[in-house]
């Protein structure tokens, strides 16, 4: 039986997996979380395939080795997609991923026309090539990477004004792609997008439908963990690679979620 107070270790390249976080802590409230972002890393999105894969089954390993925590949640869409199947090999908990929502968003979608948005790595995945075919069989999908995102989300949850212009710039790139003007229904396949959710919903809404999958993620690791018992000591911990002043700025956004100071990895 898992002790009461081993902790669920949630990981991402930076701020994003808070969304799976926010989505995951109140279904858990007593559940003790370690949240590790590899800043040292971020972005993930502009790093070949090996570089990701590497540093994340790297990384992940040691963390394990140091946390022991009862499950890994990989809070990112471009580590997953690359990097999933290798983590679940060498790890000897449960490893929960977040792949685009393609299967949801293909089950709402009237127009039959899906946009999806995320890192350059992640949509160039035949992960999302595979569930794309799986799931998306029959409608269109139309991918486009916005990297900018990645850092805007950064920034916003650092306190600092969000710049409109490069998500209406990204909308109008996914209207002018042949179909585009018919998407219904917009994938946000990377978890630092919905962290934009009123930036996106100001441009997109309301002919489009914004999806993403940290609601389906928290549910499924809290069916994975049915039957355990949970004590949280103290606040949730939230861990960095490199040097905690990369942190700087989130002090607001991590307080109001229940985290403890930034600590090095
Ligand atoms: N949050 C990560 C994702 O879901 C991407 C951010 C990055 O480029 O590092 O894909």
């Amino acid at each position: 039986m898992v002790d009461a107070s081993t902790p669920i270790l949630i990981f991402d390249s930076g701020v994003g997996g808070l969304t799976v976080y926010d989505a995951l802590q109140p279904l858990l409230p007593q559940a003790p979380v370690i949240y590790a972002a590899d800043l040292a890393g971020l972005p993930y999105g502009s790093k070949t395939e090996a570089q990701i894969a590497a540093r994340v089954a790297g990384l992940l390993g040691r963390m394990a080795e140091r946390f022991r925590p009862r499950l890994v949640c990989i809070a990112c869409n471009t580590a997953s997609t690359i990097a999933l199947g290798m983590v679940r090999e060498v790890l000897e908990v449960p490893v929960v991923g977040t792949v685009p929502a393609i299967k949801p968003a293909a089950a709402l979608t009237k127009t039959g026309t899906i946009g999806l948005i995320g890192t350059e790595a992640t949509i160039r995945q035949a992960y999302v090539d595979r569930l794309e075919a799986e799931f998306a069989n029959g409608t269109r999908l139309l991918r486009i990477a916005a990297p900018a995102f990645v850092s805007l989300a950064e920034a916003k949850l650092r306190g600092k004004p969000v710049d409109l212009a490069p998500v209406q710039a990204i909308a109008e790139q996914l209207r002018a792609m042949p179909g585009g003007k018919a998407i219904d229904t917009l994938v946000l396949a990377c978890t630092h997008f919905p962290l934009l959710a009123d930036e996106l919903t100001a441009v997109f809404r309301p002919e489009v439908a914004l999806v993403d999958g940290a609601q389906g993620i928290a549910r499924r690791i809290v069916h994975l963990l049915e039957g355990q018992d949970f004590a949280r000591h103290g606040p949730n911990r939230f861990v960095v690679t490199g040097p905690v002043t990369a942190a700087e700025g989130l002090d607001n956004a991590l307080a109001a979620r229940g985290f403890g100071p930034v600590e090095a990895f």
